[in-house]
C-alpha cells in the first residue's frame, strides 16, 4: 500500500493514484549519480550497435536509400524529416515502418514493430541523423498536413474513465508543474527535446524504449486505451509530438528517467 500513502501523505489532486510506482517519484539522489554516469555510458549504445549489425546484415544502406529515392549521403538529414510520406507507401509513415518496409522489399518476413530487430535498427537508423535538426514539415503535402491535425486531434481528445487526454498533462499552461512529485514535461522544450531523445534508455525500467512505447506508457498510466503500434493515430501522434521538437538536435539514444 505504499502508492496509497504517499497519495495521502501529500494530499494529491484526483489524478494520484495514476502513475505506477515508477513514475512516481522524481529521482533520489543516488538515481541522479547513476543518471550522471550513464550519459557517459549509455546502456543503450549495446542495442544501437545490435541495430547495426542487424540492419547491415538484413539491409544495409545503399539498398534503403534507394528504396526511399534519396542518396546514401543524404539520409542523415532525410532520416531527421520522419514521420513523413514516402512514395512506396503512398502514406505517411515513421522511420520503423519504412525498415519493415526495406525488408519486404527483400523478400524477408517483415518482424513486428516491437520486435527487437525493428526496435534496435530503427535506433541504429535514426541515429544516422544525431546532431541534425528536427527537420518534419508538417506543411510538406496534404497527407502530412492531414495527419498533424489528426494527431492534434488525438492528443487533445478527452478519453478513459478520468476523462483525460495528453493535453491534460502536457499542455503549454501545465507543463511544469508537478503530478505530485513528478514535473509534467513540456515534450517540445530543449530540455526535454521529446521527440529527438527517443528510442532512449529508460532507467525505471532497464531497457531501451521508442517513442510509441512511451506515448502508450503514458496511455496506461492515465487509464487511456492503448492506440496500437503502426495504426495511423499512432503515426499521427508521432507527427504532432514530432513537430513539438522540430529544430532541437537529434541525440540517439536518449538516456530517461
Ligand atoms: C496523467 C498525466 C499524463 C497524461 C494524461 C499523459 N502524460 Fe505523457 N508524461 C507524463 C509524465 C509525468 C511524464 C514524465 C515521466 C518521467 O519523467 O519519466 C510524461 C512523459 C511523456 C513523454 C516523454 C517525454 C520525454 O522525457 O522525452 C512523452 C513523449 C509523453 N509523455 C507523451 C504523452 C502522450 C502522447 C500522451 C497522450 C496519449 C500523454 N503523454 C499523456 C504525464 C502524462
Amino acid at each position: 500500500m505504499r502508492n496509497f500513502s504517499i497519495c495521502a501523505a501529500l494530499l494529491s489532486i484526483s489524478l494520484c493514484g495514476l502513475l505506477n510506482a515508477d513514475e512516481q517519484l522524481s529521482m533520489s539522489d543516488s538515481d541522479k549519480a547513476m543518471y550522471a554516469e550513464m550519459v557517459e555510458n549509455n546502456p543503450a549504445a549495446m542495442d544501437i550497435a545490435d541495430g547495426e549489425e542487424t540492419f547491415n546484415r538484413l539491409i544495409g544502406e545503399e539498398a534503403y536509400a534507394k528504396m526511399l529515392g534519396v542518396k546514401a549521403k543524404d539520409l542523415p538529414k532525410y532520416i531527421a524529416g520522419f514521420p513523413r510520406f514516402v512514395k512506396p507507401a503512398g502514406k505517411v509513415v515513421t522511420l520503423a515502418q519504412t525498415l519493415q518496409m526495406a525488408m519486404a522489399d527483400r523478400g524477408q518476413n517483415v518482424p513486428k514493430l516491437e520486435s527487437k530487430e525493428i526496435v534496435t535498427m530503427s535506433a541504429y537508423v535514426k541515429s544516422l541523423a544525431n546532431d541534425q535538426k528536427t527537420n518534419i514539415d508538417v506543411k510538406a503535402n496534404k497527407q502530412m498536413k492531414e495527419m498533424m491535425a489528426l494527431g492534434q486531434a488525438v492528443f487533445e481528445e478527452r478519453r478513459g474513465g478520468r476523462g483525460l487526454s495528453c493535453n491534460s498533462c502536457h499542455s503549454p499552461d501545465i507543463v511544469g508543474s508537478r503530478l505530485r512529485m513528478q514535473p509534467l514535461p513540456d515534450l517540445g522544450a530543449k530540455e526535454t527535446a521529446a521527440a529527438g531523445t527517443w528510442p532512449a534508455y529508460r532507467m525505471t525500467q532497464s531497457a531501451m524504449v521508442t517513442l510509441d512505447k512511451r506515448m502508450q506508457q503514458c496511455m496506461k498510466n492515465a487509464l487511456l486505451a492503448e492506440i496500437p503500434l503502426g495504426s495511423k493515430e499512432m503515426v499521427a501522434l508521432e507527427v504532432y509530438v514530432t513537430n513539438k521538437t522540430k529544430g532541437n538536435a537529434i541525440q540517439i539514444p536518449g538516456l530517461k528517467r
